[in-house]
C-alpha cells in the first residue's frame, strides 16, 4: 500500500525509553523506515514530561510508543500525557500505539496498554501493537503493524472526502463567501455539520436561515 505522493502523510513517533540503542530504539527505527518506504514523511521525538508539544499539530499521524519497566509504561511518555499540553495537542489526531515489553500479549493488553489509552479515549486509534521479546527484531511484525496503520488511516480519512458529496447552491455559497474569511470557514464547517446531522444533501439559502435560528445558532 502506498501513501499519496503529492502530499505525503506526515508521521511522528513520540516515544520514551531508558536504554539507548535498546529494543525500543530498534523498533522505532524499523517502524520509521517502513513508513518512509511507504511514502510517508517521518520524524521522531523523545518525550519529556514537561515539554511543549505544539509541534505535534503539524503531523497527520502520531505514533506513541514505549517500553514497560516495573509494570508501568515508561514514565516520560505517561508524564507528558498527564502534565504537559500533549493530550490537548493530540485532539483530533489519528494515533497508533505500541509497547515493548517482556510480558505475554494478553497481560500487556490488560495491564499496560490501558495506561496510555485512558488518556486517549477521544482519539481515533488506528492500530495498537504489543511487541513481545520474540517480535522485537522481527521485520514481519513491524511490516504488519505499519500496514495496518496505513490501511486504517486511509479508511479513517474517507469520511472527510465523503463530506465533499454535500452540495451548495449558488445563493447559499455566495452568502457565505461574502462573509469575512475568518468567519466564513467556521460557518461553512458548522453548516456542513448541521446538514449531515439532518440528512440534508444540498445546502440552500433556506437551510442557512433555518440553521441560523436553530439551537446550534449559526
Ligand atoms: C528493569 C526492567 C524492568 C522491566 N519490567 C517489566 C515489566 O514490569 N513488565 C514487562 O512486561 N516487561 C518488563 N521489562 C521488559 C522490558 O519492557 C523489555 O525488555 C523492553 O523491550 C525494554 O526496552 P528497552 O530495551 O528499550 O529498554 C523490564 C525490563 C527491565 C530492564
Amino acid at each position: 500500500m502506498t501513501v499519496n505522493e503529492e502530499k505525503p502523510l506526515r508521521a511522528i513517533i513520540l516515544y520514551d525509553r531508558k536504554t539507548s540503542g535498546g529494543s525500543t530504539d530498534r523498533l522505532i527505527d524499523a517502524i520509521g523506515h517502513e513508513l518512509f518506504e511507504n511514502g510517508a514523511y517521518v520524524e521522531k521525538a523523545k518525550c519529556r514530561a514537561n515539554a511543549d508539544y505544539s509541534f505535534v499539530k503539524e503531523f497527520d499521524l502520531v505514533i506513541l510508543g514505549a517500553p514497560v519497566y516495573y509494570l508501568v509504561v515508561s514514565s516520560q511518555l505517561l508524564g507528558a500525557l498527564v502534565q504537559s499540553n500533549l493530550k490537548r495537542c493530540l485532539r483530533g489526531k489519528k494515533l497508533a500505539l505500541f509497547l515493548a515489553c517482556g510480558s505475554p500479549e494478553p497481560m500487556a493488553l490488560t495491564l499496560y496498554l490501558p495506561q496510555l489509552k485512558v488518556h486517549l479515549f477521544t482519539n481515533r486509534i488506528l492500530s495498537e501493537k504489543i511487541f513481545a521479546p520474540d517480535q522485537m527484531d522481527d521485520p514481519v511484525a513491524v511490516e504488519e503493524f505499519v500496514e495496518e496503520i496505513l490501511t486504517e488511516y486511509e479508511k479513517a480519512d474517507k469520511p472527510r472526502h465523503g463530506s465533499s458529496q454535500l452540495q451548495w447552491d449558488d445563493d447559499a455559497a455566495e452568502m457565505v463567501d461574502a462573509m469575512p474569511s475568518f468567519i466564513s470557514s467556521k460557518i461553512r464547517a458548522s453548516l456542513e455539520e448541521y446538514a449531515r446531522m439532518n440528512g440534508i444533501k444540498v445546502i440552500t439559502s433556506e437551510v442557512l436561515q433555518v440553521a441560523r435560528s436553530s439551537p446550534m445558532g449559526f
